[in-house]
């Protein structure tokens, strides 16, 4: 399959972890493309058979934890209509509803999502084999 890995990644965390996923996906014999959601190109979604999205996350004090600029990043990628996506973030303390979130609105921008993960910054590659397997297994194929 071709594997799409978004990230947004301010300090170069949620990036290693974005890495450590394609690293996974190509251990699997999946092809991967890396892009930040900031590059990703319409092409780059509409190759893509399956999508891994994901960002750091943000405390606010009267709005809570959030995937961090997701209102602005999420409605400027390109549709997702009809792909099926895995949401990821980075965290310090405590991600809360961050990927929950994330996940809500991937939906209202096309997206079917498949799965979802917090990574503590402290352990970027903890758990990514067996978050990319399940995913990749629950892909349409
Ligand atoms: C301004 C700011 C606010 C943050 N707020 C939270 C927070 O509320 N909860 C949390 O668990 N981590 C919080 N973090 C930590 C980041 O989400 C975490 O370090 C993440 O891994 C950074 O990813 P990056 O290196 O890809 O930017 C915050 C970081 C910054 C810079």
């Amino acid at each position: 399959m071709n594997v799409l890995i978004l990230y947004q990644s301010r300090g170069g965390h949620t990036r290693d972890t974005a890495e450590a996923i394609a690293q996974a996906a190509r251990e699997l014999n999946h092809k991967t493309v890396i892009k930040s959601v900031i590059e990703v190109q319409k092409a780059d979604v509409e190759t893509a058979d399956v999508l891994f999205v994901g960002t750091w996350v943000q405390g606010f004090i009267l709005f809570g934890v959030k995937p961090a600029g997701a209102e602005l990043w999420v409605p400027a990628l390109p549709s997702l209509k009809g792909k099926e996506v895995a949401v990821f973030c980075t965290y310090a303390f405590n991600p809360r509803s961050s990927l929950h979130k994330l996940s809500a609105m991937l939906t209202t921008h096309g997206a079917t999502v498949l799965g979802e993960h917090a990574f503590h910054r402290s352990k970027p590659h903890d758990h990514v084999k067996p978050f990319v397997q399940t995913v990749l297994q629950a892909v349409r194929q």
